[in-house]
Parts: C-alpha cells; sequence; structure tokens
C-alpha cells in the first residue's frame, strides 16, 4: 500500500495482527455493489458523496458551525473508548477512561491547536449536524451526492438514514475496536485515517463486554497491549484495513468490527459519517443462520436473562452453571461440518 497515495506506512500504528487490504473500487463497479449487497467492507473512490465537504477546514467550520455547543471527548492517551454515560452512571465499578465536554467549536479549536503542541491531553470532537448548523453548512449538506446515497439505501433495502456524525480528530487520536448496530457510510473529509475492519464471527477473538457493561459493543482486547492469558483467541484474530483519505466513502456494514485511527503525522482528521437502520428481517430464514443473526440472539439473551432475573450480575452465573461441564465439551465444536466454536 502506500506511494501515490499521500501518506506511507511510518503513519502507522503496529499491531500483532495479519492484515488483508480492502478493495478500492469505483461506485459504478458491478463488484461494488456486489460487495455492498453481500455486507462486506469496500472503499469507494468517487461517490462525490461529501464534495461539498471537502473545504470544511477548521475557519470555515468555526465561521459557519453556528453557535450551538460540540461534543468532544477528551483523553489522557489516544484512545478514546466509547461508554454508554447511562449504564455508567448506574455502575460505581467503572470509571470512564475518556471525559465527554460540550463547548462552542472556537473553544474546541482552541484546545486542539494547544494540545497539538503540547502533546498532553488529547481532544475528539464528536458531533452529531443537526439543524442548529449555519446556513453555509446547510447549503453543503444538501449539496451532498443524496442521489447515489439514497439510491444505495434502496438497492439495499436499508431503513432510515438516523444520523450523520461529524468527528474531528488529532492526529494519533483512536478509536478502539468496536462494532455499531447500523449500517455505516463512514465519508473522510480531511486527513487520513486507517480503518481495521474484523468480521462479526470473529467475536470470538474480540471479547466484546457484556451487553449490560458501559463499554458494551466494545473489545476488551487493548490492541497496544493484548493480554493473551484473558483473551486466548485473541490471536487468531485477523483484519481486513483500508487507508482512507478526502473524498473516500468506506461502507462499514452492520456488526462489523472496526477499529480507526488518524495518522500518526498529518495533522487534524474530518470524517462524516452515515449511519442506516438495518433493513426489515427477511421473511423467509435460511439456516443456519449467519453470524450477524447469531450476534443479535446473543444480544438479545442477554438482555432478557438480566430482565428475568432483576440483575444483570446474574446474568454471567447462569450462563456458567447452564454450560460448564454440559456444553463446553471439544465435540461441540462441529455442528454438520460447521465450525461453530474455534479451539487450541
Ligand atoms: C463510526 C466510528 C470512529 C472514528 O463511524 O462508526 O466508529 O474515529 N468512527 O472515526
Ligand atoms: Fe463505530
Amino acid at each position: 500500500m502506500a506511494g501515490a497515495e499521500g501518506w506511507s506506512s511510518t503513519q502507522l500504528r503496529q499491531y500483532s495482527f495479519p492484515l488483508e487490504t480492502i478493495p478500492r473500487l469505483s461506485c459504478t463497479d458491478p463488484e461494488a455493489d456486489r460487495l455492498i449487497s453481500e455486507e462486506k467492507p469496500v472503499v469507494l473512490t468517487d461517490t462525490h458523496l461529501i464534495d461539498s465537504a471537502l473545504k470544511w477546514d477548521l475557519g470555515y467550520l468555526r465561521a459557519n458551525l453556528g453557535g450551538g455547543l460540540c461534543s468532544v471527548y477528551e483523553s489522557d492517551n489516544h484512545k478514546f473508548m466509547y461508554f454508554d454515560e447511562k449504564k455508567a452512571k448506574d455502575r460505581k465499578d467503572y470509571t470512564p477512561c475518556t471525559k465527554r465536554m460540550e463547548m462552542p467549536f472556537e473553544e474546541f479549536v482552541k484546545q486542539l491547536e494547544s494540545s497539538a503542541e503540547t502533546e498532553g491531553k488529547r481532544v475528539y470532537l464528536q458531533q452529531t449536524l443537526n439543524d442548529t448548523v449555519g446556513k453555509n453548512i446547510v447549503v453543503d449538506f444538501l449539496q451532498f451526492n443524496w442521489d447515489w446515497i439514497n439510491k444505495q439505501q434502496q438497492k439495499q433495502n436499508w431503513g432510515h438514514l438516523t444520523s450523520n456524525l461529524l468527528l474531528i480528530g488529532m492526529a494519533g487520536n483512536v478509536t478502539p475496536v468496536h462494532y455499531d448496530e447500523q449500517q455505516n457510510f463512514f465519508a473522510q473529509v480531511k486527513g487520513f485515517k486507517r480503518c481495521i475492519l474484523f468480521a462479526p464471527e470473529q467475536i470470538e477473538c474480540l471479547y466484546p463486554y457484556p451487553v449490560h457493561h458501559p463499554c458494551d459493543r466494545q473489545s476488551q482486547v487493548d490492541f497496544d497491549n493484548p493480554d493473551y492469558n484473558r483473551f486466548p483467541k485473541f490471536r487468531y484474530a485477523s483484519g481486513l484495513e483500508a487507508v482512507v483519505g478526502p473524498g473516500d466513502v468506506l461502507y462499514i456494514p452492520m456488526y462489523w468490527w472496526h477499529h480507526i485511527e488518524s495518522l500518526l503525522e498529518g495533522g487534524y482528521t474530518t470524517s462524516v459519517n452515515f449511519w442506516y437502520k438495518a433493513g426489515p428481517t427477511p421473511r423467509n430464514i435460511v439456516y443456519p443462520l449467519k453470524p450477524v443473526q447469531k450476534m443479535a440472539i446473543m444480544r438479545n439473551l442477554e438482555k432478557m436473562l438480566a430482565e428475568a432475573l432483576g440483575d444483570y450480575r446474574e446474568v454471567g452465573p447462569l450462563i456458567n452453571t447452564m454450560i460448564q461441564g454440559r456444553y463446553t465439551l471439544m465435540d461441540m465444536t462441529e455442528v454438520n461440518g460447521n465450525k461453530v466454536l474455534y479451539t487450541d
């Protein structure tokens, strides 16, 4: 990779797992449509989805974003792990690693510039585009290539667009690996980001937090320092990667794990994502179920058990009692020739 694209491999962090490259295709290539309909990641190079936002530098945004407050996360290190604020509130055993603040855009730019100098605290703006934005941003937004994206939404039979998140991060910022419950067209506006994706079935290797934990949907594995004693199957993780630059659109399929890092050098990065609800569940169900359908079942089971038991803390012990020595046998690893578990 690298070379002509405007970045080099020295700007990438180093990890322990193998990586393959996500295809980069024209949106007119039938292969691109095929990948999206199979819910496989692809980088589209010529959608012109956010051409009208390519001019969104910090000065333009400061002048046009409007007077509203922005959500800005602050971290002591390069990682910005998402956590659910509601779930975090009623748990004394959990201290968030990042702090969310509300500030005018102007103030964020000041912090961005001062922390870029001191290399102390890092900041990451993550603000939904809403109706408080100024007139020029509204005009730019209306000039997005809705023609292309609305057609994709129809072709793939997705639900409605739920939100567009504007992300402005410092060089080297990392969003640790997690999955979302929505389809995502991730549009890069300024700077370069490296996106590492893992297929949903790698849930076995990535050990997500329990559903009731504030870090639900996030992996417990620290890519910078993996604990193979706690997470032995992380050895089998293998990813797909792409470095996206201005104008590129990465399709991140629902339930696909993704780690996103702003390159180590090259200044701040700006992205805008497009999150869509999943389409309706298919009428005729095909067995064996797909990994994403099994993930949905597991999530629902955890929720049902917590509800039935009246306390999420009883979920783990109950599941353990249910499976230990009964479902934890080696001969359960293959069903009808399908590998259902990795084994050591
Ligand atoms: C996303 C996402 C993180 C980032 O768009 O779903 O996780 O740092 N983005 O861009
Ligand atoms: Fe995400």
